[in-house]
């Protein structure tokens, strides 16, 4: 029987998730989203481009077009209740509900829910909602910290003292953010992204990969979205133990567990990342949907069907759901405009040049009349599979470095220079 499924969203992640939903040839594919991707355009049989996070209208075309099943892309949707609104309506979901999504869109709920049932990996940390709280526990603290919104900031609303803050700087922000901020110790370590399938009870792992937060190359200069990620053909990070893997499933596990306990179970994607620090894996944060970049590494590697997977989840039937990745490793580069994140130049043309056997996947890029232009966002990615990381990132490298206009890459994601460096820095902790 075919199977209509519903795409919420419009980046890199989603054009990821459809391309593996259509690899099975009896799903129909529809896409909500705010702006053309014209790489999901081409894949779905109906598209409404319209605010992803309006519920009515969203409910509104997937009862139009008889979908089974939305799959929920970014994290918007999420917090504004898309899941419980769609479900009401009889459309099921991969995606948590509203209050299961507050691991991701409330910092403070994540983390006290954390201490409270006593889950391993938590910082030492702070919610704080006024400017004289949130500075009396810097001064008195004495260390570094991180400072952190307390509401969603797209991973770009972080300032960590001691690399990109002083103490005044960090007190500047406190007052920008009007003290509603959560205070972390600032972990020190190799960052790792562990995410899984869940059912509500059950959690199926899937690849490691490292993603690349910062701007420039050498790890410099703001915070983005993400510049790029890589996995191995084992599934691991040379810099993570048996034991530190052993131990981040773990935390995962329990928080999925303690979520059901309290009467509002997780299903859908859930995203750790964690920083491998000198005594093992802490936690940054969840994420209640698949990370961008991290999904087109991981699913670019899935070889089971998709479809068998959301129907896991939401039949509650994941344990007996076949899922496999293959061995191989993939490195995924994104093309970004000049100037992003702080200054994008936005409207530039650009153009592909042999792009070899890397997969593109499209983001957030304008297509008129067959040709390209940036947008403010992360543009292109270009993912690359081999047999080893060097092969892997010889392919994504070289479709990255084709790509004409004002826009560039970093070319050091997934390089064996940057991997060493990574494993170093861990030996060097412990
Ligand atoms: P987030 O928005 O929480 O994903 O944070 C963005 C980036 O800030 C992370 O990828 C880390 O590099 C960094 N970061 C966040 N929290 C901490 C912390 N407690 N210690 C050190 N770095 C952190
Ligand atoms: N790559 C980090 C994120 O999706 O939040």
């Amino acid at each position: 029987m075919d199977m209509k499924i519903l795409v919420l969203g419009g980046g890199g992640r989603e054009h990821a998730i459809a391309s593996s939903l259509s690899r099975n040839s009896r799903v129909q594919l529809f896409s909500v989203m705010a702006k053309r991707n014209p790489g999901i355009f081409q894949l779905a049989r109906k598209t409404l481009l319209h605010k992803e996070t309006d519920a009515s209208a969203v409910i509104r075309f997937a009862k139009e077009v008889s979908a089974d099943y939305a799959f929920i892309g970014p994290e918007a949707p999420l917090e504004a209740g898309l899941v419980d609104d769609l479900e009401r309506a009889g459309v099921a979901c991969v995606g948590p509900s509203r209050a299961a999504a507050r691991l991701e869109t409330d910092k403070g709920f994540c983390r006290e829910m954390m201490e409270r049932h006593g889950i391993a990996g938590c910082p030492k940390y702070r919610t704080c909602h006024s400017v004289d709280e949130a500075v009396t526990f810097i001064k008195d603290y004495g260390g570094d910290l991180a400072i952190k919104p307390i509401g969603l900031t797209g991973g770009k609303g972080v300032r960590i003292m001691g690399e990109q803050v002083d103490t005044g700087g960090a007190i500047a922000y406190i007052h920008h953010l009007r003290g509603n901020v959560v205070l972390e110790e600032r972990l020190i370590g190799e960052e790792f992204t562990l995410q899984a399938f869940v059912d509500g009870t059950h959690l199926v792992p899937m690849p490691l990969v490292q993603d690349h937060k910062r701007a420039f190359e050498g790890d410099t200069g703001p915070n983005t979205g993400g510049m790029g990620s890589y996995s191995m053909p084992d599934h691991m990070l040379p810099f993570v133990t048996a034991s530190d893997y052993t131990t981040s499933l773990g935390i995962m596990k329990s928080v999925v567990a303690v979520m059901k306990k309290t009467g509002q179970p997780y299903k859908g994607i859930l995203y750790g990342q964690f920083m491998n620090t000198a005594e093992g894996p802490k936690v940054i944060e969840f994420n209640a949907r698949f990370g961008d970049p991290e999904a087109m590494n991981v699913l670019s590697l899935l070889s089971s069907d998709i479809t068998d997977i959301v129907t896991g989840i939401i039949d509650g039937t994941l344990s007996s759901a076949k899922v496999t990745f293959d061995h191989a490793a993939t490195v995924c580069k994104y093309i970004v405009p000049e100037g992003y994140p702080d200054a994008p130049d936005a409207g530039d043309r650009l153009a592909l040049g042999t792009t070899g056997p890397a997969l593109l996947y499209y983001a957030n890029v304008d297509e008129k009349d067959g040709r390209l232009f940036t947008q403010t966002s992360r543009t292109l990615a270009f993912v690359g599979i081999g047999q080893t990381l060097e092969a892997a990132e010889d392919i994504s490298e070289r479709a990255a470095s084709s790509v004409t206009g004002r826009i560039r890459h970093r070319r050091d994601i997934g390089t064996t220079d940057l991997l060493n460096k990574r494993c170093n820095h861990i030996k060097e902790l412990r």
